[in-house]
């Protein structure tokens, strides 16, 4: 069994098709929820799952041990990123080196990076005229939203989307691809 902990800030609506499709994989445990907001909707999903969680402390994560210890204690082998929008520090991707990966709602390198995250990045995305957007799968290393990239997924932008319409249509790609994207990679 390979145990894998998920980081997310927000709603968790990737978290929770994560966790679903994991369900009834026999091979891969969701052994943890990790969020930096006590309030996150995430922390709902995986109570319902009965999963524990873990709600971290920015100068913990930032200046002491980013967490490595407690990690490596609850046996993780892999970390997914799922709308957690703090930047990984450094001690907690060499602990993890090619084992954390990040999904990001454009097809990076375009419309990622800080500031580039909710509605924020359609809305560029509309504001630049683009034909097409999608989403990227890709491993995580000291910058946002870089790193090599796993998987990519596109959708069209329609002439009267707004920036929710957009998201939405994304949003499908990201719940369709990336739980099989993990099931893939951990059975490597
Ligand atoms: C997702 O769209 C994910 O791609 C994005 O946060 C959202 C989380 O939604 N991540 C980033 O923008 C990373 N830069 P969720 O909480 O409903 O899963």
């Amino acid at each position: 069994m390979k145990k894998i902990a998920i980081f997310a800030s927000g709603a968790g609506s990737n978290a929770a098709t994560i966790i679903e499709k994991l369900s009834n994989n026999n091979n891969i445990e969701v052994a943890l929820v990790v969020s930096n907001k006590d309030d996150a909707g995430v922390l709902k999903i995986a109570s319902h799952y009965n999963i524990p969680t873990l709600i971290i402390n920015k100068e913990i994560f930032f200046r002491g041990n980013a967490y490595v210890n407690e990690l490596k204690d609850l046996g993780i082998e892999f970390i997914i990123l799922a709308g957690f929008l703090w930047k990984i520090p450094v001690a907690l991707i060499n602990a993890y080196t090619g084992r954390i990966i990040n999904i990001h709602p454009a097809l990076l390198p375009k419309y990622g990076g800080k500031g580039m995250y909710g509605l924020n990045v359609h809305q560029a995305v509309i504001d630049n005229k683009e034909k097409e957007t999608g989403i990227t799968i890709h491993y995580v290393d000291e910058q946002y939203d870089h790193g090599n990239i796993i998987f990519q997924a596109t959708c069209h932008v329609l002439k009267d989307d707004s920036s929710i319409s957009l998201a939405k249509r994304v949003q499908e790609l990201e719940h369709e691809h990336y739980p099989i994207i993990i099931e893939e990679l951990l059975a490597e």
